[in-house]
């Protein structure tokens, strides 16, 4: 057998490029590649790219330049460097890449990576490839799976893709164009992942897509299942702790969701709800569909369905034409809902875009000075949820051994980091912990006492079904 080739991948963006750089992984194992951190003894190097917000495709092109010299390096010592460029720029911006780096071979957009093994040989044959057709086809079903020691050595939480694509078409966003209309995998599929992932002692799944709640696959009787439906379906396999689902729109929530929330213990109380304004005239140039009291009522269902439900959201300051009034909007809205955190963003042009070719640009300064009130106040509120978890016990899912020798940290139901001293056998379990003490971020806690962690032992051994 030939000597393992070396593949090093650098992803960039949201979950939904983590996920797929796993994928591009598992395609390429069956080539032979394994996974290395240094870029200098890569055989392939893959950029996987995101095109979201700011300057996306010059970072790209300054990477590529760094690569070039590695590329360059390795050709001197009669080694063959492949780069790829994988991800939104590539399937937006593909032939122009082609074009301006020569340093590339392949470039390949989010729907064609199935193809990784042919597009290579093509390269090596042919000189460079080029695909960013979007089949309709389940891309995922095609994609080798990953065997149980690459899933156990990605920890304990998994990603699984179930929805992908959107067809909302906000004005400032790129995603419509780059990965397509929505698509949602069959129920079928997605329980095969998930019970192939939790079989190799995955305990929590988030379910990603663009548009999660917009979910509409094919459910094992033919019809279309709502996400409230899959994560039913999901809650049964043996194994699985925790669901979570990103990212969603306030348009898509239905009944069967909030009903999943209120029945499904393993559904945890923690929903990504981006809003992105509170003013109704910036939401409507936005094309987002729906108002400020529309969002609030949304959040308000699903507080209804479940008391401890907590959010978090994405904003965008600076939309144009956005004013002072409009701003003001966005920071009550935020002073209504109470988050337990957000991501704010300053707005950027994407080209081809319908917001890009909108003329009353907000001055910098007014942004940067937006951005920092509404991200002191977002801090303030997350600070303030976190301090509330004082004095109180929460389960925590326990996933990896923390920085100081002895400390293993966790997550509870709304994403916060819990650290507890503790034996490392307790990672993949969920654990009461009394809550002793916070930063910013992060708590800290102990389990409860006894012999041996016997009273915790017996209490996890409830929680996690044996
Ligand atoms: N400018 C700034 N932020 C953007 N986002 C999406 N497009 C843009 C843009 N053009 C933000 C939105 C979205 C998040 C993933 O990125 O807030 O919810
Ligand atoms: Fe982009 Fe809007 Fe679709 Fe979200 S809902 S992916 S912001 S177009």
């Amino acid at each position: 057998m030939s000597a393992p080739r070396k593949l090093h991948i650098k992803s960039y963006g949201c979950q939904m490029n983590v996920y797929d750089a796993q994928r591009m992984v598992d395609t390429l194992a069956p080539e032979g590649f394994v996974e290395t951190a240094s870029v200098d003894d890569a055989d392939l190097v893959i950029l996987n790219t995101c095109h979201i917000r700011e300057k996306a495709s010059e970072k790209v092109y300054s990477e590529l330049g760094r690569l070039r010299v590695a590329k360059d390096e390795a050709a001197r010592r009669d080694r063959r460097m492949d780069v790829v460029v994988a991800g939104c720029v590539a399937q937006a911006e593909g032939e122009e890449i082609i074009r301006r780096a020569p340093v590339v071979d392949v470039v390949v957009g989010p729907q064609s990576y199935h193809n990784l093994p042919q597009l290579l040989a093509r390269a090596r044959t042919e000189g460079r490839a080029l695909d960013t057709e979007f089949p309709v086809e389940d891309k995922f079903a095609r994609l080798p799976q990953p065997k149980p020691a690459a899933i156990r050595a990605r920890g304990i939480s998994a990603f699984v893709t179930v929805q992908e694509g959107c067809d909302k078409f906000c004005t400032f966003c790129v995603v419509p164009y780059t990965r397509g209309a929505e698509v949602s995998r069959p129920v079928a599929r997605i329980v095969e992942d998930v019970t192939r992932l939790t079989e190799s002692g995955v305990r929590e799944i988030t379910l990603i897509g663009q548009n999660v709640n917009a979910y509409h696959g094919e459910g094992p009787d033919g019809r279309s299942w709502t996400l409230g439906r899959l994560l039913h379906r999901l809650a049964a396999i043996p194994g699985i702790a925790r669901l979570r689902y990103s990212t969603s729109h306030p348009r898509d929530v239905d009944d069967s969701l909030l009903e999943a929330h209120r029945d499904i213990p393993a559904v945890m109380p923690y929903v990504h709800l981006p809003v992105q304004s509170g003013s109704d005239r910036i939401l409507a140039a936005m094309n987002r569909r729906h108002t400020a009291a529309e969002y609030r009522h949304a959040i308000a269902r699903f507080r209804a369905h479940r008391a401890d439900i907590a959010f978090s959201s994405d904003f965008i300051v600076g939309f144009p034409g956005e004013t002072e009034e409009d701003f003001a909007a966005t920071l009550a809205l935020v002073g209504q809902i109470g988050y337990a955190g957000a991501y704010s963003f300053k707005y950027s042009p994407r080209p081809g875009t319908p917001a890009a070719d909108m003329q009353e640009m907000v001055a910098p300064a007014t942004m940067d000075e937006r951005l920092a009130r509404l991200q002191d106040l977002i801090d303030r509120q997350q600070h303030a949820f976190n301090r509330a978890a004082l004095g109180t016990t929460v389960d925590v899912l326990f996933e990896r051994t923390g920085r100081v020798p002895g400390q293993i940290v966790g997550r509870t139901p709304w994403l916060q980091p819990a650290h507890v001293m503790a034996s490392d056998d307790i990672i993949g379990q969920v654990l009461p912990v009394a809550i002793t003490g916070h930063e910013r971020y992060s708590l800290f806690g102990t389990l409860p006492a006894g012999p041996g962690h016997a009273a915790a032992g017996a209490r996890a051994a409830a929680l996690n079904g044996g």
